[in-house]
């Protein structure tokens, strides 16, 4: 272990004696707990953490080499070491005029060129101009793919609800189970609608499954023709478009130098412009691009990304907390947990670091949460009574965006920043008036730390800039470990599994497995009487 992560240990050891209603209320707090980033308030004042934690934490950057890794992504080096590639997400958000490099090719003019492809699309099909095979003006858009491909763009299209361009519905099917296509093609009408297959590879199991069976229902009805009016491709991988049937001029590419997690800001979020227009899809990459200037020029001390990346190790490593809560107080940010449950979990859920030997630290956090004030009458009293701490981030609009003119949102805001109280300073037993015997119940340990984000309204600009600050901060952590975040070779196995067992599922053959699966087999084949076969 380290000099600094021994000292972090041994620092931790003396803060358990330190509540956060002293270190909340020391006046000078704000000074480097307090911080703005592109329009978003990021108050770190309830952290278990002092002067001394966030000096260490730094050191640990330093000793990390963290600058220069940073560097080196945005310089477009081979930050994904296993697969050799560069992760440059950042140039499909750079908004300047500056080149931005991948192997000594500048890559902004193919970036350039796909963002006017997508524009001139979204103008189509907002204007009518492309219409489906019988002439029909579209009204409904199916993105079709999984993971990387789905996440992002759907929560972004529900998290920009109140821009939705009129006239036009997004929807989003990623599940194999038959149900998810099912359910939402029932009130569609084949001719005014449009699908978008999504896929890196275009070789995802599931997608392509979903989008022959989406084809089937196009063709059914309005013949083999009709394909080139209703689907369009988002890939890197042309000859497979091809080989599904889309034309190649109908494809919008992308480059394997975007991860799948970090692609909404390339031609993966065609949905997303659709939904709202392109011009606000812009607004959306500025955001982005906003927070990407910041985490590039900003001294560690006052980085936003930093900072919280190196909370969020110091609270997994030196607290053993295993997981962390996002609570957006605002519903259109529902789907954030699940976003970022892929973001983080496939980043860094990882054991083996860059240099092939085994992480002596934990690494990702289990991530989840659900939007508030939803939560509080489910999970809450587990974060604030539970016997395991759950650092947690809140999220909270100044101005709703509804055009709800009561008290509500107020509400909404009091029941945000009560939470975030209540846990960091509990409630003692002098403080109760309570019956001795209940008394026990009643009290709230407090302690219990939480970042709290603060932003005026969540339109397209902020929305870009909040995914972005989580995304830096997820590589900030992958560099504190020393991990690969941007490969995820433990999802082959069970892929390479599903296909071994698919065939004794479907055929006469002798159904493949272990002999816990081959029982499983056996039974679902009883239950199903034989129905998928
Ligand atoms: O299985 C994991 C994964 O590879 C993700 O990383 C990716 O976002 C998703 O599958 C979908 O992949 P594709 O875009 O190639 O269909």
């Amino acid at each position: 272990m380290s000099k600094v992560w021994a000292a972090l240990n041994e620092h931790r050891q003396e803060l358990s004696e330190v509540s956060l209603r002293t270190l909340c209320d020391n006046s000078s707090r704000t000074e480097r707990f307090l911080h703005e980033v592109c329009g978003i308030t990021v108050d770190l004042t309830r952290h278990l953490a002092d002067d001394r934690t966030l000096d260490l934490l730094l050191n640990l950057a330093e000793e990390s080499n963290l600058l220069d890794l940073r560097n080196a992504m945005f310089a477009g080096e081979h930050v994904n070491t296993t697969e050799q590639r560069a992760a440059l997400h950042v140039a499909l958000r750079n908004r300047s005029t500056d080149p931005m490099l991948v192997d000594g090719d500048d890559v902004m003019p193919q970036v350039r060129d796909v963002l006017d492809r997508m524009q001139s699309f979204c103008n189509a099909i907002h204007s009518g101009s492309w219409t489906g095979a019988t002439g029909r003006q579209i009204t409904d858009v199916i993105n079709i793919g999984i993971g990387g491909s789905d996440l992002g763009p759907a929560m972004a299209a529900s998290a920009l609800r109140p821009w939705w361009i009129s006239g036009i519905r997004t929807h989003f099917v990623s599940n194999v189970d038959p149900s998810h296509l099912s359910d939402t093609l029932q009130s569609l009408d084949v001719e005014s609608t449009l699908f978008i297959i999504a896929s890196k590879t275009f070789g995802t199991q599931e997608t392509i499954a979903n989008a022959c069976a989406a084809r089937r229902w196009v063709t059914d009805t309005l013949g083999e023709s009709a394909v080139a009016n209703h689907f369009v491709a988002v890939s890197t991988n042309a000859a497979r478009v091809a080989d599904f049937g889309i034309d190649t001029k109908n494809m919008f590419e992308f480059w394997d130098w975007v991860g799948g997690r970090y692609s909404m800001w390339s031609a993966i979020g065609l949905s997303i412009a659709v939904a709202i227009g392109f011009d606000r899809f812009a607004e959306m990459l500025d955001g982005a691009h906003c927070v990407d200037n910041h985490f590039r020029n900003t001294p560690p001390e006052t980085n936003v990304p930093v900072l919280l990346g190196l909370l969020d190790c110091w609270y997994r490593d030196c607290w053993g907390c295993q997981s962390r809560a996002v609570l957006p107080y605002d519903q259109h940010l529902a789907q954030l947990p699940a976003y970022l449950q892929q973001l983080e979990m496939e980043s860094n859920g990882k054991q083996i670091r860059l240099d092939g030997s085994k992480a002596t630290h934990g690494t990702a956090s289990v991530l989840w949460g659900a939007s508030g004030t939803n939560g509080q009458h489910s999970f809450h009293q587990m974060l604030h009574q539970g016997t395991t701490m759950v650092p947690c981030d809140f999220l909270v609009a100044a101005m709703t965006s509804s055009d709800a003119s009561d008290d509500r949102h107020a509400m909404l805001i009091a029941n945000c920043l009560a939470q975030s109280e209540a846990l960091a300073r509990g409630c003692t037993l002098d403080e109760l008036d309570a019956p001795s015997d209940l008394a026990p119940h009643k009290v709230m340990p407090g302690n219990r730390p939480s970042t709290t984000f603060v932003y005026r309204q969540l339109d397209p600009f902020t929305l870009g800039a909040i995914i972005a600050l989580y995304e830096h901060r997820v590589f900030v952590q992958g560099v504190i470990w020393n991990i690969d975040s941007f490969d995820q070779w433990g999802v082959e196995l069970g892929k390479k599994i599903a296909n071994r067992i698919l065939p004794g599922l479907l055929e006469d053959g002798a159904p493949d497995g272990d002999p816990t699966t081959l029982r499983l087999i056996q039974r679902i084949a009883e239950l199903s009487d034989g129905q998928n076969r």
